[in-house]
């Protein structure tokens, strides 16, 4: 088939009439999808990218002009299609947290022991019941809605907690979200909610995309997601999204006493909630919601993945506060994932940044739940030989939300007769090194290091990650092209580049070329914990970087103290797993990078080419009562549990350790305290009570 001919594509998009629009319109679809498919589909491309970036662009525009004529299946409304770039960020004032997991009862009676455990009054009397509102938990993707004297002014996805994507027009267009709110609301109102699609809509919309041969979505999730991060509103107007708000952010006055009230505000404003909720006494009654809701699930209508018990009153939920990324105040009791049964058809090897083989199921495509599933992962060759696993079994597939694919069993009845049993690879199927694996180990790892190509652009693309070094014009495809023609193999390299490396390349022109050299320029400066993030070191993903960043601040204390830390008597050792969220296996992960001289040298070569800044607290967390202090509590406290003692002087601040030194500001002392009073006497450490430490955090 010949690429389609263009009508019109002699006028101006500007110039263009109705009905010359619309021819136009509908000539470029066709040509950009034959051009898409030659590209993606054939690897066989007829036209430079650039001519190609100009279709789309025309489209664009023309879409703009004639919303009406804004085809389902325009490949400007399609996932991935539209610029990376495009969107303001927005940085939330209060961050935007994830939650804990529950999957069993034993998990939601962990989580109310926790709670009981942390506010001393729950604990010094069990009989005393503490309330829990159980609400739906739904499939979507959050948004913080912030309003301003009743007027909605900004909306923003959740990003990476911190910080999100400006989506406020495409907010705009979704019919159940106020645009003025009514009743008496505060000033100041962040309301936060997940934005997700119906299931009629959702299927509707998927009848239309494929009656018009455009992409169809995996899930009403993807199909919400998708459709809010349009560039162009008109497309998000087009597709049925809906909201439903079950929390805030920054509001100038609360919003009631209870989670309750709050929600009961927030309809009052004019929002819709997820119902039904409950409010629970006891386990038994948060279990009966669960299994009610997991019963009625399928007739819904919306897709909800669990429930979320959050503790009802507000003041109860302030103590609780944080840990890491999830509210101690609230949890996810999870429904079990879905499962449907199909053929495996081979077993293949994907080798990570790091070198690790993982084995993995090609499946007969079958539709899990609702997601088309064609790829799964065996995790390594213990699982494999544990579950006797054989290429043509029948096996049961498994996704709960988000999670890869996991086969879960084999079906041995469904064996046809005896195939042989999976041989683990001696060598790396890219480099052919050799692929060993070592005592300890559940992997096999290829040993091809910095020759294995799969390492090098593994390792380039985690570099150039959304949450990592994130350059503009630099995605996971040019870092791919620019690897693979030599102009890169290290990190460092990119900062290396020059007009004359990429001058001549197909779809590079001047103007792109100076946009990405500017946008390098601009990374040349980056945080501490982004940089961290960016090294690849093994396990370390935003969390970690992150607490690494907020301990040890600049990137020179964070490296001596890492190089340090190898030694597993040194303090440096120590004080790395006194981190909360720090364990033996990240340490290790952690002081094996810095054993490993490549790294250093590569380090010391990128260092060079950057600024990496010190870590600062997110806004309202630095000028703590106790910014930078080092407190130890000793004896009985009355008030408070040691957690939350805890949790209160890091909250204001301060460094919590265990032992009294000359280094200590404050010893809390309680009851029946023991030596360490005696030893702050000793060293001139300031010693102050339980009530005196409340005062002090207090501000
Ligand atoms: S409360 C500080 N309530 O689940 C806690 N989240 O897995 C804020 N979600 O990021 C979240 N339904 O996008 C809350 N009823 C509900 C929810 C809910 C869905 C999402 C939300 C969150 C994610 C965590």
């Amino acid at each position: 088939m010949p690429a389609p001919s263009l009508r019109h594509s002699s006028i101006d998009s500007a110039a263009l009439g109705p009905e010359e629009a619309a021819e136009a319109v509908s000539d470029l679809v066709a040509a950009i999808g034959y051009h898409g498919q030659r590209y993606h589909a054939e690897d066989a491309p007829e036209i430079a990218d650039a001519d190609y970036d100009t279709l789309y662009r025309r489209l664009q525009a023309i879409e703009a002009r004639f919303p009406e004529l804004i085809r389902e299946d325009s490949p400007t409304a399609r996932v991935g299609a539209a610029p990376a770039a495009g969107f303001g960020k927005v940085r939330h004032a209060i961050p935007m947290l994830s939650l804990g997991n529950a999957f069993a009862r034993q998990d939601v009676q962990g989580f109310l022991d926790s709670v009981r455990n942390f506010l001393a009054e729950l604990r010094a009397d069990p009989a005393q019941a503490v309330e829990v509102l159980a609400e739906l938990k739904i499939d979507g993707l959050s948004c913080s809605l912030r309003y301003e004297h009743g007027l909605l002014v900004q909306a923003a996805t959740r990003g990476d907690g911190q910080e999100g994507e400006d989506v406020t027009a495409n907010v705009r267009t979704i019919d159940n979200v106020p645009h003025k709110l009514t009743g008496d609301a505060p000033d100041v109102l962040e309301v936060r909610g997940e934005v997700y699609m119906t299931d009629a809509d959702f299927l509707a919309l998927n009848a239309r995309q494929q009656e018009a041969g455009g992409k169809l979505f995996a899930n009403p999730r993807n199909a919400a997601a998708g459709s809010l991060r349009q560039l162009d509103p008109a497309i998000t107007r087009a597709r049925p999204l809906r909201f439903f708000g079950y929390a805030w952010g920054e509001v100038s006055r609360p919003l009631g006493k209870t989670q309750a009230e709050a929600r009961a505000a927030l309809a009052g404003f004019g929002f819709t909630l997820n119902e039904p909720s409950r409010i629970c006494r006891s386990i038994d009654e948060m279990i009966g919601f669960y299994d009610e809701i997991g019963n009625a699930r399928a007739t819904l209508g919306f897709s909800i993945d669990g429930i979320v018990y959050k503790i009802n009153r507000l003041d109860l939920q302030q103590r609780l506060g944080f840990v890491s990324r999830a509210p101690r105040w609230a949890i996810a009791h999870k429904f079990p994932p879905e499962q449907a049964r199909t053929r495996l058809n081979a077993i293949t090897l994907q080798v990570g940044r790091t070198g690790a083989l993982t084995p993995v199921a090609e499946l007969m495509p079958i539709n899990v739940g609702g997601v088309m599933v064609g790829r799964a992962t065996l995790h390594n060759e213990d699982y494999i030989a544990e579950k006797d696993i054989r290429v043509g079994d029948t096996v049961v597939v498994q996704r709960a939300g988000d999670v890869i694919p996991q086969i879960v069993q084999i079906v041995p009845e469904l064996r046809d007769g005896d195939p042989p049993k999976w041989q683990p690879p001696t060598e790396c199927p890219i480099c052919h090194s050799a692929a060993v694996r070592e005592p300890g180990e559940a992997k096999r790892f290829c040993t091809g290091g910095l020759i294995c190509e799969a390492q090098a652009v593994e390792r380039l693309r985690h570099f150039v990650a959304r949450d990592a070094f994130d350059i503009e014009g630099l995605g996971a495809k040019t870092v791919t092209e620019f690897q693979e023609a030599g102009l890169i193999r290290t990190p460092a390299d990119i900062f290396r580049l020059k007009r004359e490396d990429i001058e001549g390349r197909e779809g590079w022109k001047d103007l792109s070329i100076s946009k990405l050299l500017k946008s390098i320029e601009d990374r040349r400066t980056i945080p501490l914990d982004r940089f961290i993030l960016a090294l690849g070191i093994r396990q370390t993903g935003q969390t970690t970087a992150r607490l690494m960043a907020k301990h040890y601040r600049t990137l020179e204390h964070w490296q001596a103290a890492m190089i340090a830390a190898g030694d597993p008597e040194s303090d440096a050792y120590k004080e790395l797993l006194n981190i909360d969220g720090i364990g033996a296996d990240t340490a290790k992960d952690m002081t094996d990078f810095f054993a490993e001289k490549n790294n250093l040298d590569a380090l010391a070569d990128l260092e060079a080419q950057l600024t990496v800044e010190p870590f600062v607290p997110p806004a309202g967390r630095d000028g703590g009562a106790l910014d930078g202090r080092i407190v130890v509590f000793t004896g009985t406290l009355v008030q408070l549990s040691r957690g939350e003692a805890k949790a209160r002087a890091e909250g204001a601040g301060a460094k919590v350790t265990g032992s009294v030194s000359a280094k200590t500001d404050y010893l809390v002392v309680g009851a029946d305290a023991g030596s360490k009073a005696a030893k702050a006497e000793a060293l001139g450490v300031k010693t102050i009570t339980e009530d005196e430490f409340i005062a002090l955090v207090a501000g």
